[in-house]
């Protein structure tokens, strides 16, 4: 097999955010390093999308054209290529494991070749679609968590390939979508993989972490350990949830529900909330005969609190699913639009007992509208794009798979450990 091509160095990278409340894109020069230079950003009202799926072909393509042309008006340049995220339900993970035999001599480059192309064959997508699929860690005769293995003597070499696969009609929907408002998709990134690299630190996903992001539509919990994302699942709730339980608690209209969320609301419950008050425009608008609403900022943190529990018990049991426990499993990312209601930090650290900080897009020069937790996604598509990771996906023939045995958090960190 032939290593796959490095992507010839970009001169522009630009991402495109397609989330269920906002569409977002962004434009950025590589700086050297990893690093970028910021150029435009761009942002749109998302209407055509429920829960990250596309539920509305040409609303979506119109709020992508339109985002995309004002990071281009500000960037003071022409995009044709993106990278996009992907954050609907249906995301897996998983690790594949090869091995190689080498007959104690050097490792050679072919021989990686040989063991990554051996890899590529063993990952059965099992009729879903293949994100990505990269090395991640390799082994030397049981020694676990070798970065570089060339030119090392060996008896056996073995990797660990991360692979991420999504159900393919959401998949599809989104390319057509974001084709249809001409733009070529150089990939399609789970928005776990972009947010994992915006917002957390390099130790953080060596020593394990979970991340959750709250968006309009999804909540994303994902694990990361060893440096890779181990698990990831997604819950069909987010921060809309919120406001739509305060419409219907108050009878208010979205809009206006949102307002005082955004505004007044909180996570956190505190003495003067009964004192608080906060006024509300009626469903019917200011009409003559219909008051104007007065509640107490305490019924609308009650109100909060209770989508909350229930989201926090979710967030829970996805955790436990993926084997987030233990000595590791102590710190907690939040990010997404959600992470920005007051107090929010200090609630889940509270109900998920661990400790939990707010992340945001680790990335100097956005603009400051852009700089918030609500686009840790589109800050990572475009740190990803820069970074050119080796990515094995294309050309799949994939007739089984040899699954990692165990629990690949704890194996992830298990070899992490050896190594330190
Ligand atoms: N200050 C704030 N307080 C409370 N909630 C907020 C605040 N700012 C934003 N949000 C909420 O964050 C959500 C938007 O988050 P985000 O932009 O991450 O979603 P999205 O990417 O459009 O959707 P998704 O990823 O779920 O498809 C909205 O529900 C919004 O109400
Ligand atoms: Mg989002």
């Amino acid at each position: 097999m032939r290593r796959p091509t490095p992507a010839p160095a970009r001169s522009l990278v630009a991402a495109l955010d397609v989330g269920s409340s906002k569409v977002s894109a962004l434009i950025a020069e590589p700086a050297g390093e990893g690093r970028l230079k910021i150029l435009g950003t761009g942002q749109r009202e998302s209407k055509g999308v429920r829960r990250g799926f596309i539920a509305d072909m040409e609303k979506s393509e119109l709020a992508i054209r339109e985002a995309v042309e004002q990071a281009e008006r500000i960037a003071g340049t022409n995009i044709d290529q993106v990278f996009v995220g992907f954050s609907a339900g249906g995301l897996v993970s998983d690790v594949a494991s090869v091995e190689l035999a080498i007959g104690g001599r050097r490792i050679a480059d072919a021989d990686i070749d040989s063991l990554l192309d051996a890899g590529k064959n063993s990952i059965d997508p099992a009729g879903r679609m293949l994100l990505h699929a990269m090395p991640a860690l390799y082994t030397i005769d049981g020694m676990n968590g070798v970065r570089k293995p060339n030119g090392l003597h060996a008896d056996k070499l073995a990797v660990d390939i991360h692979v991420v696969a999504a159900d393919p009609s959401p998949v599809k929907n989104l390319d057509l979508c974001v084709r249809s408002a001409h733009l070529g998709v150089e990939a399609i990134v789970a928005s776990p993989v972009a947010a994992g690299k915006a917002c957390l630190s390099e130790e953080e996903r060596e020593l394990g972490v979970a991340l959750v992001e709250l968006g309009a539509g999804v909540t994303n919990v994902s694990v990361f350990a060893g440096g890779m994302l181990a698990g990831l699942k997604s819950l069909a709730t987010g921060a809309s949830d919120i406001t739509d339980d305060i419409a219907a608690a108050f009878g208010t209209r979205r809009n206006e529900a949102e307002r005082i969320k955004c505004f007044y609301g909180s996570a956190m419950m505190s003495p003067r909330d009964n004192h608080d008050m906060i006024e509300l425009a009626p469903i019917a608008g200011h009409q003559e005969g219909i008051e104007t609403q007065r509640i107490t900022r305490a019924q609308l943190v009650t109100v909060i609190r209770q989508r909350l529990e229930h989201l926090a018990s979710e967030i829970e049991a996805a955790l436990k699913d993926l084997g987030f426990a233990g000595p590791f499993g102590r710190q907690v990312v939040l990010t997404g639009g959600g992470a920005e209601l007051k107090g929010i930090a200090d609630y889940a650290q509270g109900v998920l007992g661990r400790a939990v900080r707010v992340g945001r897009p680790a990335m100097p020069g956005l603009p400051d509208a852009h700089s918030g937790p609500a686009f840790s996604t589109l800050a990572g598509l475009a740190q990803f794009a820069a970074s050119d990771e080796l990515d094995l996906r294309t050309g799949f023939a994939a007739p089984q798979v040899e699954k990692a045995g165990g629990n690949v958090v704890q194996r992830l960190i298990a070899a992490f450990r050896t190594q330190y």
